[in-house]
């Protein structure tokens, strides 16, 4: 086990690169094996979602190339089983877009329920509505088994209720291979909704309108090889802007796209810091504490619920009182309480955070609760006075590369330690005091 132990109170100065989106590569994984020739993913994210999913299907019978740390071929001609039975599978998200992949090339699919944050309820009730749409039959069995089959997947007029990029992502994988023409309505739009589209296109799919909340899909009865490259992630992206706007430094972020990360700048501008916008990259810049303001998440173009808890950090060193409300997943304020330790004054009533900016706070011992309000807490951690210990790394690892080495790279003073390490700690406060 591993944990993050920081120096707090630099500013971070520097250039950074973001890599490839986790969010798109797992629906892009899952997408590849339905094709029956090599297909050439780059700029793979090198993090352990994507690596448990890579697994998973190896485990199927894909064949998986690892050629480097951020390209992968794989080919799903060699598919044998469509039961994903992998003991880490519970543990991703993304592993339910094994259900429509498999279920639009094979007809049938039996997947372990998927896990990943603990964030809320996280229903999957609009993924099953849309594969029963196309004609499957859809169990949830005893071992939090799901299984979907049927003779023939048939397009359909899908009216999703809620707005999941889950589901559209899932019903765009099956009917991509079904008869005839589906049509999802209050399809999300976040960017790698577009990007999977994208990339199951490349291998011969029919999808239009991905990016707005109709999407059209006329089935194809194969798919060939090809070569493709994911889309910055938006979140990483942004992680790093709010972690040079907090530590009120000058971070120039490389390989993103500015239009994704809209209204992150909007928010970073309205509280008086500098984002300038370049082709491919942004260059934040705070001179100075900066103000208060109200987030509420919403699905994408709005504010990213994946980015609520390192805003929310933002904001309780900022001045003035802001409120910050959730209103996609119901349990994401867990790393408050982690916060307050270190100083924060936040108070959570139901989906709403009233945060009091604070002047700064004190180095701790802490935990992260999950992926996002893990990244959150080392923002915190790169602020505070003094040194920060964070445990539980493991969910900040499932979607952040090497996020102690950019840190590092911008002046932080950070390190990855074996959890209780006494004599790296003392060496670790030695080099950085
Ligand atoms: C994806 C992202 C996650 C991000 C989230 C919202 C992946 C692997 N994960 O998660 O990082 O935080 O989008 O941008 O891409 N809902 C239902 N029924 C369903 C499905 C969802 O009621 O069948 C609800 C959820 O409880 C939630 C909302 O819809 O309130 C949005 O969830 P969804 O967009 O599906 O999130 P995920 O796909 O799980």
């Amino acid at each position: 086990m591993k944990q993050y132990i920081i120096k707090g109170g630099k500013p971070l100065v520097g250039e950074i690169t973001v890599g490839g989106a986790k969010n798109a590569a797992l629906g892009i994984i899952a997408g590849a094996i339905m094709a029956d020739e090599t297909v050439l993913i780059e700029n793979l994210p090198n993090v352990n979602d994507v690596n448990v999913l890579l697994d998973a299907i190896e485990g199927i019978g894909a064949i998986v190339d690892r050629v480097d740390a951020h390209t992968v071929k794989i080919n799903g001609a060699p598919i044998t089983s469509k039961y994903v039975d992998y003991e880490y599978i519970k543990k991703i998200r993304g592993s339910y877009y094994l259900l429509g992949s498999l279920l639009g090339k094979y007809n049938e699919a039996q997947v372990a329920l998927p896990g990943g944050c603990n964030i809320g309820s996280r229903p999957i009730d609009q993924h099953k509505k849309g594969f029963e749409a196309l004609g499957a039959t859809v169990k949830i069995e005893q071992g939090g088994i799901i299984s979907a089959h049927t003779n023939e997947l048939k397009g359909n007029h899908i009216y999703l209720d809620v707005v999941s990029v889950g589901a559209t992502i899932n019903i765009m994988l099956a009917s991509s291979r079904a008869k005839g023409t589906t049509i999802i309505e209050n399809a999300a739009k976040e960017p790698h909704i577009v990007d999977v589209a994208n990339f199951l296109n490349s291998m011969g799919a029919n999808i239009k309108g991905a990016g707005t909340d109709v999407i059209r899909v006329k089935g194809v009865e194969r798919f060939h090889g090809s070569e493709y490259s994911i889309i910055p992630d938006q979140i990483e992206a942004g992680t790093f802007m709010l972690a040079a706007a907090a530590t009120k430094g000058d971070v120039l972020i490389k390989n993103v796209i500015p239009k994704h990360l809209d209204a992150i700048s909007a928010k970073l501008i309205e509280i008086g810091c500098e984002v300038e916008e370049f082709d491919d990259a942004v260059r934040v810049v705070a001179k100075r504490r900066l103000g208060n303001t109200q987030v509420k998440t919403l699905p994408y173009p709005g504010f990213p619920t994946d980015m609520q808890p390192q805003i929310a950090t933002l904001l309780a060193l900022s001045e003035g009182t802001s409120v910050v409300t959730e209103s996609i997943f119901e349990n994401r304020f867990k790393y408050v309480a982690e916060l307050a330790r270190m100083g924060a004054d936040i108070k959570v009533e139901g989906n709403m955070a009233v945060i009091n900016g604070v002047e700064n706070f004190m180095g701790a011992a802490i935990s992260a609760p999950d992926l996002r309000a893990g990244a959150a807490l080392v923002l915190a951690g790169l602020v505070a006075e003094g040194f920060t210990i964070i445990d539980q790394i493991e969910y900040i690892e499932r979607g952040y590369e090497d996020l102690e080495g950019k840190f590092v790279s911008l002046g932080a003073g950070m390190e990855k330690l074996d959890v209780n390490d006494e004599r790296a700690i003392k060496k670790f406060k030695l080099r950085v005091s």
